[in-house]
């Protein structure tokens, strides 16, 4: 069980990899010293893995159910309730951040990472809107600021799922805003009208009322905040708050990791503990949710684990809701009858047309570019799961009609 979890761990890949190695270290010592100077415990350590990823490893036997981590609530960032709205969260983490090394949070807030290394809906540079080849990315409508406030068509923030694991523990994912996938240019428009004021009347929060006038905020420190909370917080079980909680997230994601933050009801620790039995050298993961890989790119800027079978991109899924908040879509593969498989032969083929047929007019940048190379991994990929797609279902329908020339 434990080898096949380890093959299954995160690779983030060519894309994303020298955004983990730029990051430093040195500078998580200095967050785990902080967190047991607050009296948290950590089973584990950060170390590069086989891939060349940086990720957390733990550092003793560590048996399923058993403690990896505790994180004190001193040393988390509680950036307000479940019901409140996006803008607020930000705020609370824009503070932090423009407080800089006055922020006692500081230790933690270091080991983020930069806005470059980055690229998700709230700051991934416009100029790659292109590269999603598909009218769901770019064309979204824009919500007004109220559906992002606390009026009846808020977006929902639903609680994770609760997993059992024997001790009433709840398994804690970041909680999906709706407005997500593959809008970020909406993020976006959100996230300017918060910097210039102009939906000042309709925030809790306005950004002088959180760090002051003297403190000068750029467009790019308002995306900043943004990416890095939506990407980061976490819907806690037993307190209705959102907290952005150090060491969980210094894990690599995996679909399957069964890794889970406890309930935090029971102490002022948030306890984050095993699902499988771990050995000391074991690469602990961390589950995000179900991602499917255009859901991971748009909503935290990373490719995850190359699957096989390659499963379809959130937006070419036949599920896929483009107004919805994000739902894992069904892993359920069409299976009849012949007039459905030929309609979904159709629909594939018209988006794989659509794929192919749309221009590179976005110029890759000299040197890195690794936003770049994402974007078009991901095509690759999106190409590659409706090719298997489409075969899976050429012999399903060869099979029914016995004709095996039926494509
Ligand atoms: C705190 O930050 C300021 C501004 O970035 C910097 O000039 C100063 O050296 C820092 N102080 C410490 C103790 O790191």
């Amino acid at each position: 069980m434990t080898s096949v979890k380890l093959l299954s761990v995160c690779m983030c890949l060519a894309a994303c990899l020298h955004t983990l190695l730029a990051q430093d270290t040195s500078l998580i010592d200095e967050l785990f010293s902080w967190i047991s100077k607050n009296g948290g415990v950590i089973n584990a350590e950060v170390r590069i893995n086989k891939d060349g990823v940086r990720g957390l490893f733990a550092t003793e036997r560590i048996p399923k159910l058993g403690l990896i981590a505790s994180i004190p609530a001193a040393c988390m960032i509680n950036v307000g309730s479940q019901s409140q709205s996006a803008s607020t969260h930000i705020m609370h983490v824009l503070r932090e951040y423009k407080l800089g090394n006055n922020s006692r949070f500081w230790p933690y807030i270091k080991t983020w990472p930069k806005y470059h290394e980055m690229a998700t809906e709230c700051n991934m540079d416009d100029k790659y809107v292109p590269m999603w080849k598909s009218d769901h990315f770019p064309e979204r409508p824009a919500p007004s600021i109220s559906l992002m406030s606390s009026d009846s068509s808020s977006p929902a923030i639903p609680l994770p799922a609760t997993h059992d694991h024997g001790s009433g523990a709840a398994a804690m994912l970041p909680p999906w805003t709706s407005c997500r996938e593959a809008n970020h240019q909406t993020w976006q428009g959100f996230l300017r009208r918060i910097w210039d004021g102009s939906a000042n009347r309709e925030l809790e929060y306005t950004i002088e009322e959180v760090v002051g006038k003297d403190v000068e905020v750029t467009l790019a420190d308002v995306k900043y905040a943004a990416a890095i909370t939506v990407s980061r917080y976490l819907a806690v079980h037993g307190r209705p708050r959102l907290m952005m909680a150090p060491i969980f997230d210094l894990a690599n994601h995996d679909n399957h990791c069964t890794t889970y933050l406890e309930s935090y009801v029971k102490s002022d620790y948030l306890h984050m503990k095993a699902g499988v039995d771990y050995e000391p050298g074991d690469e602990i993961c961390y589950s995000y949710g179900d991602l499917r890989d255009d859901y991971a790119v748009s909503a935290y800027g990373f490719l995850p684990a190359l699957e096989d079978p390659p499963r379809l991109a959130y937006v070419d899924h036949p599920g896929f809701e483009p107004r919805g908040a994000y739902r894992a879509p069904s892993d359920d593969r069409i299976a009849g009858p012949p007039e459905a498989l030929r309609a979904e032969v159709q629909r594939l083929a018209a988006i794989r047309a659509r794929i192919t047929g749309t221009p590179d007019i976005v110029p890759r940048a000299e040197g890195e570019d690794w936003v770049w190379d994402m974007m078009k991994q991901l095509e690759a990929r999106r190409i590659a799961a409706i090719d298997y797609e489409l075969a899976r279902i050429a012999e399903l329908l060869a099979e029914a009609t016995g004709d095996a020339r039926e494509l």
